[in-house]
């Protein structure tokens, strides 16, 4: 693993941007893997820069990202696509039909994450995959438990998961209780791994996801067991190590 730590917000985000827009600018048909969530966004903001400043375009990028909430109605400002659409897509020329974003209001929740599997096979491989760090361990929304699924999935949100999401919520019964995420291996077959994590209040479990023992109980530590991860950390999320 590759774990570089960073003074500042401002650097960070410069170098995840910079990692995102080098690959694209070699590879412009490249697959990326999208993440949610508050850590991302100074990433997002970076790159959006990099495009109008026309050192990069997004016009041939697929782009999937890893979990959506169940039952959120189209268009709700907490859901995943809405998020996605304000925070990146609606700002940069990638076109909307080249985004995927698990379908969280599927007739058939069941099959769901079959379906979104079988649309990244007939893509190619995420060429990277962006990643934040839940409070337990989470990557995506893949919760920490005797046995963790490989592929596309719905899941149960653990009650500590809806609490730290219920900031974004008018209240937490808002928060949905279910989801649709990527598995475990499914993050695994990215051929690059970008982890960014951020904040004091997550010191503890980046050093369990680093440098503990490779366990279901902290599903990020099975990053371990991948040859090409970049982990971008501020320097508070770093102070355990
Ligand atoms: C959420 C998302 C994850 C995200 C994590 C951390 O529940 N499903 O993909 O990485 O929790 O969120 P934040 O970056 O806001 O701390």
């Amino acid at each position: 693993m590759n774990i570089l730590t960073f003074e500042t917000n401002e650097e960070l985000n410069k170098v995840g941007g910079n990692i995102i827009a080098s690959l694209v600018q070699t590879n412009p048909y490249a697959v990326l893997g999208l993440a949610t969530g508050s850590t991302p966004i100074g990433i997002y903001q970076e790159l959006i820069r990099t495009y109008q400043n026309g050192h990069v375009s997004f016009k041939h990028v697929t782009s999937f990202n890893l979990d959506e909430y169940v039952g959120l109605p189209e268009g709700h400002p907490e859901s995943y696509r809405t998020f996605m659409n304000n925070q990146l897509f609606n700002h940069i020329d990638i076109p909307l039909e080249q985004t995927y974003v698990p379908n969280g209001n599927a007739a058939d929740l069941a099959s769901e994450g079959a379906r979104y599997d079988e649309m990244m096979s007939t893509s190619k491989q995420i060429d990277l995959q962006i990643l934040g760090l839940g409070h337990n361990g989470h990557i995506g929304f893949n919760e920490p438990d005797e046995v963790l699924s490989s592929g596309t999935h719905l899941v149960q949100l653990k009650e500590s998961t809806r609490e730290a999401n219920a900031r974004f919520f008018n209240s937490i019964d808002e928060v949905p209780t279910q989801a649709i995420t990527m598995g475990v291996g499914t993050i695994l077959k990215a051929k690059m791994i970008m982890l960014v994590v951020r904040g004091r209040d997550k010191a503890a479990i980046v050093k369990r996801a680093l440098q503990g023992p490779i366990t279901t109980d902290c599903p990020a530590s099975l990053l371990q067991t991948h040859s090409n991860v970049v982990v971008l950390l501020d320097k508070e999320a770093a102070g355990e190590l």
